[in-house]
């Protein structure tokens, strides 16, 4: 099965993992029962919160750490950046992010916990590419020429604003999603657990 069919392919490599996990599970069928019970470190890994270092993610900038075999964007948006995402909802399937099963805190229009900081999976809701982004604005993004800056994908052409919010009419159905997350310091965020204990 390829990723051109529609499915979540991450998921679907998790899938595969745990299916190889079982595996092997099933080959130290000697060991005592408690052990056989306990994760490898291996598996703990790949599930485990990861945490990234912002303190030198200049405003404009974004950078990209890995979580779950996923891409996770984390942008810091200038103000110039947050003052485009209100005047766009009128465009967007989903403003509020009302309609997915979605952390609380990324149900406003800036969809993250902190204003300036965007944290979302770099996946294509529709079939699972990764969209490029496009922070230039205007004609020069090369999108349209009243673009406000945000993501193109490559494949199908669906266009996601700075928040990771989805253009209407286009082929991926849903917002980005946003990941678990929470800060440390103002410095440090942990990808893949909250405080809420997701
Ligand atoms: S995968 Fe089809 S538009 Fe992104």
């Amino acid at each position: 099965m390829s990723c051109d069919e529609k499915v979540d392919c991450g998921r679907r490599r998790l899938l595969v993992a745990t299916a190889a996990a079982g595996g092997a599970a099933g080959v130290v069928a000697v060991v005592p029962f408690v052990a056989s019970m306990l994760p490898s470190e291996r598996a703990k890994s790949a599930g485990a919160p990861v945490e990234a270092d912002i303190s030198k993610l200049a405003p404009g900038e974004m950078m990209t750490v890995e979580w779950r075999g996923k891409p996770v964007w984390i942008i810091h948006r200038t103000k110039e950046m947050l003052d485009g995402l209100a005047k766009i909802g009128d465009k967007l399937v989903d403003p509020q992010s009302e309609k997915q099963m979605q952390p609380e805190y990324c149900k406003n229009e800036y969809r993250s916990i902190k204003p300036e900081i965007m944290v979302a999976v770099g996946i294509c809701t529709h079939l699972g590419c990764s969209p490029t982004e496009k922070f230039k604005t205007g004609a020069e993004s090369g999108v349209e020429t009243d673009w406000p800056g945000g993501f193109l994908c490559p494949c199908h052409g669906s266009t996601f604003d700075l928040a990771g919010r989805v253009y209407k009419n286009k082929p991926a159905p849903d917002n980005l999603e946003v990941p678990p997350y929470k800060y440390l310091s103002d410095a440090k965020i942990v990808i893949g657990e909250d405080t809420t204990g997701a």
